[in-house]
């Protein structure tokens, strides 16, 4: 991506800058940066449009896993939740949630933490809302990793998924998209199965398609909606 191009006009051609693409599984160094400021910019609509089902509250504490750069953080701390920490495997997604979110965090009000959605470094029953946008595509083991949500989460928890990928037959730039992250990309039928076998009891699954009412881009968006 070269001089003052803007990254948000960029979405059909990342396929096409592999090396700055590959950051979305793991944010890393110069490109790492760029890819998270583009990400900032293109979940938006995304992530608007899926927080607007669900129910918050000022009680609330609410995690976020795969936080990346720290938006959704901050857009729960400005819908005044009582606590929003955010969790990354990623060193540079830590430090930019960390930059984006300071005033919070001295405040204690926020937290960020690196470490994997495979060991959450969270006592049992610690959140009223887990979220994931757009990154459990990169989950090492959905079954157990799903388990170790519903562990954090309170008696009447809510896990919050919110993609922007679902599975497309014959569609050669998922199917490059796949190889290219080593990602999984799951229907709203079988990200149900899973949250059942993990114990999750009313799931809720949201499907947008169509032409999105911002950018006009044909989109299927999906969020899925789980009470422990
Ligand atoms: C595509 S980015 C999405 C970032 C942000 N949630 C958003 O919607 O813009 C995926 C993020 O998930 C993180 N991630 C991937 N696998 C993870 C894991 N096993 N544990 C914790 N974070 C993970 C990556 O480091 C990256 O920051």
């Amino acid at each position: 991506m070269g001089n003052g191009e803007k990254m948000e006009d960029k979405q059909f051609e990342l396929i096409e800058e592999p090396e700055l693409f590959k950051n979305a599984r793991n944010p890393q160094g110069e490109l790492g940066d760029e890819l998270l400021d583009w990400m900032a910019k293109n979940h938006e609509n995304l992530a608007k449009w899926g927080v607007s089902h669900l129910n918050v509250t000022e009680d609330d504490f609410i995690l976020d896993i795969g936080c990346g750069g720290g938006v959704n953080v901050e857009r729960f701390l400005k819908m005044s939740c009582a606590k929003v920490c955010g969790l990354d495997y990623s060193a540079l997604a830590v430090k930019r949630s960390v930059q984006l979110n300071q005033k919070a965090i001295d405040e204690g009000r926020c937290e960020i933490l690196q470490g994997s959605v495979s060991d959450l470094p969270y006592e049992d029953n610690s959140f009223d809302i887990v979220t994931a946008f757009e990154t459990i595509y990169f989950w090492p083991d959905i079954a157990d990793d799903l388990k170790e949500v519903s562990r954090v989460l309170d008696d009447d928890g809510i896990f919050f998924i919110c993609n922007e990928a679902v599975p497309k037959k014959d569609d050669e730039r998922q199917r490059e998209l796949i190889e290219l992250l080593d990602m999984n990309i799951y229907s709203g039928d079988e990200l149900e199965e899973y949250l059942r076998q993990a114990g999750f009891s009313d799931v809720l699954c949201i499907l947008k398609e169509g032409p999105d009412s911002v950018t006009g881009k044909i989109i299927t968006w999906l969020c899925v909606i789980a009470q422990k």
